[in-house]
Parts: structure tokens; sequence; C-alpha cells
């Protein structure tokens, strides 16, 4: 069999966006019936927050779609880039912050912009809005679903 796609979601604390986007994607992984062609997580850069369960707004938020969010905070370690060929930054700031913890051009190379991907992406804003700061929860869920969708045609197709 061949080896999972493997798929690494980063924000900064690990409880809103990163934790939406991994949910949306295992929702849409999960509609295909593909969990086995694919591992997914996601961590932060920042530790504040480890160990803890997701932002209760952003919980509330993906289950008004029926998507369960069950996750733990945890923050990137370098052997993230070990286990996983996409490392998908909600923001250019957390781009930075993987690239930082990276030991070359190989590791560098799978460092990417989540909304990348997005079908409707503004490409004056390809980031994911903080829902932390500014309480746009359920956009958030909206951008990180489509979002998903599309990497999933995109991550199948290559
Ligand atoms: P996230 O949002 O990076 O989408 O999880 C944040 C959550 C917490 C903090 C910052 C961003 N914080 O500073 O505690």
């Amino acid at each position: 069999m061949s080896a999972p796609i493997s798929v690494l979601f980063v924000c900064l604390g690990n409880i809103c966006r990163s934790p939406t986007a991994e949910a949306t994607f295992v929702a849409e992984v999960a509609r295909r019936r593909l969990e086995h062609r694919f591992r997914i997580d996601s961590c932060g850069t920042g530790d504040w927050h480890v160990g803890e369960a997701a932002h209760p707004e952003t919980r509330r938020a993906a289950e008004r779609h029926g998507v369960l969010i069950t996750h733990r905070a945890r923050t990137l370690v370098t052997a993230d880039f070990d286990r996983f060929d996409w490392l998908l930054a909600m923001d250019r700031k957390n781009e930075r912050n993987i690239l930082r913890l990276s030991r070359g051009p190989e590791d560098a190379k799978k460092v990417h912009l989540f909304r990348r991907w997005d079908p409707v992406e503004d490409p004056e804003h390809p980031e994911v809005p903080d829902p932390y700061f500014t309480g746009e929860f359920d956009r958030v869920f909206e951008l990180c679903a489509r979002t998903s969708r599309a990497l999933c045609d995109a991550l199948l197709d290559g």
C-alpha cells in the first residue's frame, strides 16, 4: 500500500483555526471514505494552550455544521517535518514561525499557506483571519470547509 498523504495544519494557539481546518479536512476525507489514505493532525507555534480542548466558540461553530472537534492543543516540533509532507499555515506569521524550525530546503518546501487552495481566495488576503481576536468563528469554519474540500481534491489529484 502506498504511503499516506500526511497533512499538518498549523496556527498560533492551536485552539481556533488549525483545529477547524483539521476537522473540516477529516470530515471531507471521511465523506469520501478515504481515511486509510491520509495522516492528519494540527498544532500551534505557540505553547499557551497545550493540552487544552479547542476554543468553545470554535467547537460550537463546527457543531452547528455537524463537525465534532476533539483535538487537544500541541506545539509544532522539528520531528513534524519528518512525519508530514504538507505543513499548512493559517497565516504568514505562522508560515514564518514554521520556516524558523525548518532544517533546510527539503523541510521548507513542505510549508504552504492553507488558503492557497481556497477556491474563492482573495489574492490580497491569503490568510485565515484569527477568530480568537475577530470573533468570526462561523466565517472561519466556512472558509476552512471550502478550502479543505478543494485541498482534498488537489492532494488526491497530485
Ligand atoms: P489560533 O488562535 O491560532 O487560531 O488558535 C489563537 C488562540 C489563542 C491565542 C492566539 C491565537 N493566544 O494568544 O492565546
